[in-house]
């Protein structure tokens, strides 16, 4: 076993931004957890070993396992009443999805207006079993979406106490500038992996990193594609990471984590398993660092080509 995967080992904590919201450096995310099959027992058994490593902030959104997961998740909490104290917990809102659970819905669409983000943290606050959020986000950019009305609803639900801390997701540089001149942003939540490097080039992570915010990083395993990907880049990038894995005797997943970790905008990854050795695998990312060389030749993996 390898020495960071030590039973020990506590996952450290974070600001997301100066004196602002604080997450565990690993935050695990439920959007799967419907897939999982798990009893209430299990699910609450399952938060409380993510609890007992440290990490202590969950990912959610309304819409999840079809409008599903943030209940499953509450009859947890509600069949373990200490568990909400000692977490965070982050939820979404803005999609609007077709659903025989949103009878209403007659088109896939976004919805940012400031009616349906406060009916929306309401009603996730309602499903999680909790009266407030730790940061609840809008979930991805809205071409109708007014800047000043998402801050005054943010604004309403805080004064509320409901929301403690605000953040977006999917959104470019210039979105989230806009909208964290109004209100300040704890976080922008993108995709990024060695399959999906576009933030560290569009400037997200740059415009980030100036204002001292750090992203939230959804699918780091590429959605587990970087281990079953069948394609030529993802089986090149999987021989080149277990290279570096079995050298530094550290597991394949833990390298991937480290080498988004690694960044200077602090990039905050959410796990996306049900299973708990994978969120340790996670975990143990947090207690080691990759050389220049061996950090590069993964970027040179993921991009095709050598830096100039
Ligand atoms: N803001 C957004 O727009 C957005 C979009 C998507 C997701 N998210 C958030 O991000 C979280 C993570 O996303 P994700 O689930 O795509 O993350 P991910 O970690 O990239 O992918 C998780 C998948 O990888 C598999 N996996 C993990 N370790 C593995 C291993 N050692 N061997 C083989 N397969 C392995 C998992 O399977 P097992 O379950 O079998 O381990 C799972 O199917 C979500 O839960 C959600 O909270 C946000």
């Amino acid at each position: 076993m390898p020495h960071s995967l030590r039973p020990d080992l506590q996952c450290p904590r974070t600001s997301t931004y100066a004196g602002g919201l604080r997450l565990s450096r690993i935050v695990a995310g439920m959007w799967r957890m419907s897939e999982w099959g798990m009893t209430v027992e299990q699910r609450a058994g399952f938060i409380e070993q993510c609890l007992e490593m440290g990490v202590t902030s969950f990912d959610h959104a309304d819409i999840y396992g079809n409008y599903g997961v943030e209940g499953l998740f509450g009859e947890a909490l509600r069949a373990r009443p200490g568990l909400r104290d000692k977490m965070e917990l982050v939820s979404k809102c803005g999609i609007k999805l077709l659903s025989p659970h949103r009878a209403g819905h007659s088109i896939q669409h976004y919805d940012t207006s400031a009616a349906h983000i406060v009916a929306s943290a309401e009603e996730s606050l309602r499903q999680l079993h909790t009266d407030r959020l730790d940061l609840l986000l809008i979930h991805r950019p809205d071409p109708l979406m007014d800047f000043d009305e998402i801050a005054e609803a943010f604004q309403s639900l805080r004064a509320a106490g409901k929301v403690l801390h605000f953040g977006v997701s999917n959104f470019s540089r210039h979105q989230f500038e806009c909208l964290n001149r109004r209100i300040p942003l704890a976080t922008n939540q993108v995709e990024f992996s060695p399959m999906h490097v576009a933030p560290m080039f569009d400037e997200t992570f740059d415009g980030l990193q100036d204002l001292g915010v750090a992203p939230m990083i959804w699918s780091p395993l590429a959605g587990g594609r970087l281990f079953s990907g069948s394609d030529a880049h993802a089986e090149n990038l999987r021989l080149v990471i277990k290279e570096i894995a079995d050298r530094i005797n550290q597991p394949f997943a833990s390298v991937v984590f480290a080498w988004i970790m690694q960044l200077p905008s602090r990039p905050v990854p959410l796990t996306g398993s049900g299973r708990v050795e994978a969120i340790a695998v996670a975990v143990a990312a947090t207690a080691f660092t990759l050389s220049r060389p061996d950090w590069f030749t993964i970027l040179r993996a993921a991009r095709g080509h050598e830096v100039a």
